[in-house]
């Protein structure tokens, strides 16, 4: 019997977490992923099994996986090289380390592994982190800005630092930003960022135009591990579906030029074909439903003010996500991203 290499036969997949927003955008790009196979889907415990196109009445006809209820004793049965977890940190977490000792890769879109230091969950998320001796293994696959291999646990950046960090790391990376400066990062995301569950907070007639998460946001921690600096980051909730707009405003260090703001953006993104640098404002109309960044930034004297616009669940969870497995399995790094069975 010859051995065969990920190069020569699809990638085995499931995708926990599948009855959520960001796991059906995911199950949708495996699906039109010429390289990947999406063997399993699951949900939580307590559902019975049925096809993701009942809870998706889009992929009728077009994705016929069913969505399993998930318990962990399904992990010995499962026969895939990857699981891709579209869960609540704390399950992901949990779940996490079954699915490592099993050989199993590890996509996670939670924030379980995404911050470094295991001092800062109780703070930012409310629970003392069970695993921190995974947090060093996990690699952040902030993919435009990769510094390590992906490895067996990829961890998939935050829907508002994936906005903000797109559009201040060419800055920060070149040491543009001022030092006595704190950025400020005003953004708004639409409903989905909040998942499926049925809240009030999120409910249709209740949901207007909010500020949220004064200085306490989850992922303030992790917008500030990304930059090396702190930052003032106001989340904001809108009444729309999807998608991520990020106002991000810094005093630059004096006389840096136009000219050489715009070389760093240039070099920074031309050649990282999901970041689409603008000559006009960003509107999240044009990204949602794709998985592009959009940036454009304004210049008056030492003051600068980043756009930046992603569809929350695409570059912000799903489509990241399927970038870092591209690359984690040796395949196009924007395989499947541009034929999903997207909205
Ligand atoms: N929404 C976004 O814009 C976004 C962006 C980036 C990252 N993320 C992160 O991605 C993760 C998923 O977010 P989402 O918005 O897609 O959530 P969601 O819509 O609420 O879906 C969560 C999914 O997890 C399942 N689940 C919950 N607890 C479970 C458990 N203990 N075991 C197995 N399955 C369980 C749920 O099953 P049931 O349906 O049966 O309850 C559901 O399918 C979260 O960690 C979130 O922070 C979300």
């Amino acid at each position: 019997m010859s051995v065969m290499s990920y190069s020569e036969k699809k990638i085995r997949c499931a995708v926990l977490g599948a009855a959520g927003y960001s796991g059906a955008e995911l199950c949708a790009l495996l699906v039109a992923n010429p390289h990947f196979s999406l063997e399993h889907a699951f949900a939580s415990a307590g559902r019975i099994a049925e096809p993701l196109s009942n809870l998706y009445p889009r992929f009728t006809n077009a994705i016929d996986i069913v969505v399993e209820p998930w318990r962990d004793e399904r992990i010995s049965t499962l026969n895939v090289d990857v699981a891709f977890l579209a869960l609540p940190h704390e399950a992901s977490e949990a779940i996490t380390p079954l699915l490592l000792a099993a050989g199993i890769v590890v996509v996670d879109l939670s924030g379980a592994f995404r911050l470094k230091q295991p001092q800062l969950y109780p703070k930012y998320y409310g629970y003392q982190h069970q695993h921190p001796e995974l947090l060093a293994d996990a690699v952040y696959c902030l993919m435009e800005w990769l510094e390590q291999t992906p490895g067996n646990l990829i961890s998939v950046p935050g829907c508002y630092p994936t906005a903000c960090s797109l559009a201040l790391l060419p800055l920060v990376k070149a040491e543009l930003i001022a030092e006595h400066c704190i950025p400020v990062i005003n953004a708004t995301s639409g409903v989905s960022g909040a998942g499926r569950k049925a809240t009030l907070n999120t409910s249709f007639c209740e949901v207007g135009l909010n500020a949220y998460g004064f200085f306490g946001h989850r992922h303030r921690p992790e917008i500030e591990q990304n930059l090396g600096r702190k930052v003032v980051f106001t989340p904001h909730l809108g009444n729309f579906k999807r998608g991520i707009l990020a106002t991000s405003v810094v005093t630059l260090k004096p006389n840096v030029s136009a000219e050489h703001v715009k070389q760093v953006f240039t070099e920074a993104y031309q050649h990282k074909p999901l970041v689409r640098l603008l000559n006009h404002s960003p509107n999240i109309a044009n990204v949602v439903g794709t998985p592009y960044c959009d940036l454009y930034w304004q210049q008056d004297e030492e003051q600068l003010i980043v756009v930046s616009a992603i569809d929350n669940l695409l570059k912000g969870a799903a489509a990241q996500a399927m970038q870092a497995a591209n690359i984690r399995f040796g395949k196009p790094e924007t395989a499947g991203l541009f034929s999903g069975v997207v909205v």
